[in-house]
């Protein structure tokens, strides 16, 4: 029987820091507002809107190095990609294939994952059934954001701003046989079309508008196409709902109770929803990894970072039982339970 672990990880993120004073010298905000609401002190941006060099494959380039190095394998050794990211270099073709060309893979495949905040987790889901398929040895997963080259940092746009952040995170996942290593013990994955809009860009696309609006009548675009709109109350009513569901799915799959768990780690969307989740398990402080005030909520890398983190902190041993579970735009949900 092929089992999937996580033979290897890192992540990523740019060296400039934003602090919340940082932002309330440019919209009317505060650290205390920011605090309160979401816990974020901190995140990084990179240095300039533009940067054709620190893009979104870069951040995940950088991750995946560091993920190889703790795998003991070279970029060789990987026969596919899988790269989970909303803010990709182009508009097509997608990060996967820049980052298959930067850390000079052979021609692998690569393929790109579009589901925002539970990017990760899906992008983990089908890592995992490749695996246990026996179609790929040692794929590699990735999660990438960059989010600061399209905010409105404007007080329009300040519910949504002060949120995200840049980096990036990843993982070596690979086949083995070996019965006393680790595996990937449950996975699911939901959506919940009827709310796409609730947290969206919306432009360009073909609903809304293509390039040659921008060209032809730019003054047409609404701030609400253009930039992140989130319906913030809406969005946490259903995060605190699904976030349960979807972490009993996961662990009742597997035989296992909210006890067993050694490591949860959510999707940092916002440490109250983090908070509330904890408590709704009664689980320690000590089995909950959040890292969202240093980084805000970086999206589809948010869960790899914060693994990586907590692996590289020793949190996180092998053979410990970790839950990932993930809620966000789409709306989408979704958890990877699995034994390191
Ligand atoms: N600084 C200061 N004030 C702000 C602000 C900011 N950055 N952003 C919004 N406000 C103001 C609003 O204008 C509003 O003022 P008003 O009462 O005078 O109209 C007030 O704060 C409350 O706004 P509201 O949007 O109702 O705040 P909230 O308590 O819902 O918190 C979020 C906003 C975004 C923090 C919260 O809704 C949230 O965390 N939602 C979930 C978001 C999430 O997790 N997204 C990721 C999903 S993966």
């Amino acid at each position: 029987m092929l089992k999937s672990i996580i033979k290897g990880f890192g992540h990523y993120v740019p060296n400039n820091i934003v602090t919340n004073d940082d932002l309330a010298k440019v919209m009317t905000t505060s650290d205390e507002w920011i605090t309160e609401r979401t816990g974020i002190k901190e995140r990084r941006h990179r240095k300039s809107r533009v940067d054709a060099e620190e893009t979104t494959s870069y951040l995940g380039y950088k991750a995946s190095l560091k993920a190889l190095e703790t795998a003991n394998l070279t970029a060789k050794d990987i026969d596919f990609i899988i790269f989970a990211t909303l803010s990709p270099d182009y508009y097509f073709p997608g990060c996967g294939v820049v980052l298959q060309e930067l850390l000079g893979c052979d021609t692998i495949g690569a393929l790109d994952v579009r589901n925002q905040c539970s990017g990760f987790v899906y992008a983990m889901s089908v890592a995992n059934a490749f695996i246990k398929a026996g179609t790929y040895k040692n794929i590699l997963v990735v999660g990438a954001e960059i989010h600061s080259f399209g905010l409105d940092f404007s007080d329009a746009g300040r519910s949504v701003s002060v949120i995200f952040g840049d980096g990036a995170g990843a993982v070596v996942l690979s086949a083995t046989e070996d019965e006393n290593a680790g595996d990937i013990l449950a996975v699911n994955m939901h959506s919940e079309g009827k709310y796409a809009e609730e947290l969206a860009v919306k432009f360009p696309g073909t609903k809304y508008g293509w390039s040659d609006q921008l060209v032809k009548n730019p003054d047409a675009l609404t701030t609400q196409e253009v930039y992140p709109y989130m319906n913030g109350n809406f969005v946490f009513k259903h995060a605190v709902t699904r976030f349960p569901e979807t972490m009993m799915e996961a662990l009742e799959k597997a035989g296992k109770k909210p006890e067993d768990l050694d490591m949860f780690i959510p999707h940092q969307a916002n440490l109250r929803i983090s908070q509330f989740v904890q408590q709704r398990f009664g689980l320690l402080d000590e089995k909950v990894f959040n890292n969202i005030q240093k980084y805000g909520n970086t999206t589809a890398a948010s869960i790899a970072i914060a693994l990586s983190e907590a692996i590289e902190q020793g949190k996180v041993k092998r053979g410990d039982l970790v839950l990932l579970s993930a809620f966000g735009s789409g709306f989408t949900w979704g958890s990877v339970l699995f034994e390191y």
